[in-house]
């Protein structure tokens, strides 16, 4: 009998061991990719396994003072290859801490794009483990964006945080920077003592007298996902595992504005399987953030645009608590299969917003993006660059940040939804869960998850689908999914009415029976269309629907009945804008365009205002002039992008 037994855990043992996914993906847990195109590193010889910062920020010279320490898993390499871009390196030095040797490094040279950076090969022998790199940060390290007080909440305080997706990390730490390699880090940060340090892994919740903070991140995570933010910074807990963090003039307003988030957090959990990250906070930083969120682990980092006092952005946080999931838990293997993180994402954050708003609303919000991507696409085609609309994309000497459009993003969540149509809800939800169950702390290729979605999801059902079509060739698939709501068509109705020179929004008669007296009787009124009845995305469908060629005084009427110019939600501001600076109505609202441009950050916003006004030669004009005052408060990412568009 116990003979029998142990014969048949070997058998089962020797049968999962035996399907195709699990050996090669094992391997690929401990072994990195060979070659990624956006990195030197040979991690196929030598990885890092473990690092851990020792980093002093100083606000005085806006420079962080390193020591990466890394603990690599070596197979016999003579030298390890690491990724730097506008690092000064002071040396480098083998073996365990105060028992350390100096060993010879080059730098190689800059790529001719200066997208890579350097390479950084230090001398080592077969048996190193122990590889320290001392450091320290420059002007050019552009994840890091310093903030002078004046760009601050408090006014009295700096601010520091860093950006490192895509292949900014090694802007501020020497590293091997590709996702497809996954290790645990520790960092010891020494700040002002008035200042409170938070990083991509387990936080303090109040800062401490000596400004020395201590860092833990326990689980394997790619280079991209690490993250620090120093600042005067205050913390809420929302119950749950879950809190706020933000600037203190900030936090309850933030606090109130995401209180829903542990109930995403449950709604999540529910879908997808439980939080694998132990705490989930969100840290809300100052306008310059150059994106709406950004998923460091254990530690979102928020855009303060999200704040509009109606909850209305909030999608952006289910779309950033997803990412633990996909993105943080299974990693696209390079960013040619970014839509593996953003896709996945955008679909997941699709299914938190219904759960919380109903379908009605998240259909409105898919619909938005819907909208977007068909534009995207079409000027895709024209541009003559419609290859960029598949969703793997070549990325050999590109850059790696042309892979954050809406094809990856939407194109990619319609993938998904188009699957959900063909096998059933709960069928893609299974497949799913046991997706990111099953390569969680790894990395995947498109090739990988294709195998994957065969075998879990095509091949039990008799349904064909085309995922070849789909994320392999341009444009979008006829099985695409579409979505139908009438209150979509209803105000994309007011926006062709509108056109057409009618005025959609004028008051309505309506006739009502009340009583009287006993009597009914039927009396006469006047209905208002009032801003509030519809919500934010209807107004983006109607803005984006409203012809380029509106007379300017038609739109001052509009901006005078709605107040779209003087809105308290950025995404109202920026569509206006966009559709002012397409005529000469820019002109008469430029101090509020001026205004917007200073002190928002957000590359969304801004870049395609500066675009719009780009497209007349006064528009330019004005274009360039604000952009030189205002290029000051921006982050690298959101300064690169309008810098190119305006002097390409
Ligand atoms: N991870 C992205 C931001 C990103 C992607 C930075 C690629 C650099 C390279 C983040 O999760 C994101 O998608 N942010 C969006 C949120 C939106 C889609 C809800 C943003 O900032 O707009
Ligand atoms: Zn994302």
């Amino acid at each position: 009998m116990k003979i029998l037994f142990i014969f048949l855990c070997l058998l089962l043992l020797w049968s999962c061991n035996g399907k195709p996914y699990n050996s090669q993906h094992e391997i690929q847990k401990t072994i990195p990719l060979d070659k990624d195109v956006h990195s030197y590193a040979n991690f196929k010889q030598i990885n890092t396994q473990h690092l851990h910062l020792e980093l002093e920020v100083d606000f005085k010279s806006k420079t962080i003072y390193g020591i990466a320490r890394h603990k690599m898993n070596n197979r016999g390499a003579q030298s390890a290859i690491f990724d730097m871009k506008g690092l000064l390196i002071q040396k480098v030095t083998l073996g365990p801490k105060n028992n350390e040797a100096e060993t010879d490094f080059t730098i190689g040279p800059m790529d001719k794009d200066s997208l890579l950076g350097q390479a950084l090969m230090v001398k080592v022998d077969s048996t190193t483990q122990l590889v320290n790199i001392y450091y320290q940060t420059t002007t050019a390290s552009d994840a890091l964006d310093w903030l002078d007080t004046n760009l601050t909440s408090s006014k009295t305080k700096p601010f520091l945080y860093t950006q490192g997706q895509a292949i900014l990390t090694r802007t501020w730490i020497p590293i091997q920077d590709a996702p497809s390699n996954r290790f645990t880090y520790s960092a010891e940060v020494k700040v002002p003592s008035d200042l409170l340090a938070l990083m991509s892994a387990n936080n303090p919740i109040r800062k401490n007298s000596n400004g020395l903070y201590h860092f833990e991140m326990k689980r394997a995570i790619p280079s991209y996902l690490i993250a620090l933010a120093v600042g005067d910074i205050g913390f809420k807990d929302l119950g749950q595992n879950c809190g706020i963090y933000a600037e203190k003039e900030l936090l309850d307003t933030c606090v109130k504005e995401f209180e829903d988030l542990p109930q995403m957090m449950r709604v999540a959990e529910q879908l997808y399987g439980p939080y694998q990250w132990g705490r989930y906070d969100v840290l809300v930083l100052p306008y310059s953030f150059p994106f709406g969120g950004m998923e460091n682990p254990m530690l979102t980092f928020a855009n303060p645009t999200l704040i509009t006092g109606d909850k209305s952005l909030v999608s952006v946080l289910a779309h950033e608590l997803a990412h633990s999931w996909s993105g943080n838990l299974v990693t696209n293997e390079t960013w040619s299969d970014l839509w593996l993180n953003e896709g996945t994402t955008v679909y997941f954050e699709q299914r938190i917003m219904e759960a919380l708003r109903g379908k009605e609303i998240a259909d409105i919000l898919a619909q938005v993006e819907f909208r977007e991507l068909e534009q995207t696409i079409a000027e895709l085609k024209n541009d003559g660059t419609y290859e960029q609309s598949k969703l793997h994309l070549d990325l050999v000497n590109k850059d790696p940040d042309i892979a954050m459009s809406d094809i990856a993003y939407v194109k990619g969540a319609f993938f998904f939804r188009t699957l959900e149509q063909n096998y059933g809800r709960v069928a893609l939800d299974g497949f799913l869960k046991k997706y990111f169950n099953h390569f969680a702390f790894r990395t995947i290729s498109a090739e990988g998850f294709i195998d994957y979605l065969k075998t879990h999801l095509i091949e039990p059902s008799k349904n064909k689908f085309n995922f070849q079509e789909w994320i392999y060739n341009s444009g979008l698939p006829n099985n695409c999914a579409k979505i139908n709501a009438s209150r979509i068509t209803e105000i994309e109705k007011k926006a062709t009415d509108f056109n057409s020179g009618k005025d959609p929004f004028g008051a309505k008669v309506k006739y009502k029976w009340i009583k009287k007296n006993g009597k009914s009787k039927r009396i006469k009124m006047l209905i208002d269309v009032k801003y509030n009845d519809y919500i934010i995305q209807e107004w983006q469908l109607f803005i984006r629907a409203l012809s380029t060629q509106t007379p300017i005084a038609r739109l001052k009427n509009l901006d005078e009945q709605f107040n779209f110019s003087s809105s308290g939600n950025s995404e109202i501001l920026c569509d206006w804008f966009v559709l002012a600076a397409q005529s000469e109505y820019a002109f008469e609202i430029q101090p509020k365009i001026t205004a917007f441009l200073t002190k928002i950050g957000r590359r969304k916003y801004v870049l395609p205002i500066y675009e719009a006004l780009s497209k007349s030669p006064k528009g330019l004009e004005l274009a360039r002039q604000i952009f030189n005052i205002t290029k000051k408060n921006y982050h690298s990412v959101t300064r690169n992008s309008v810098s190119k568009l305006l002097y390409k």
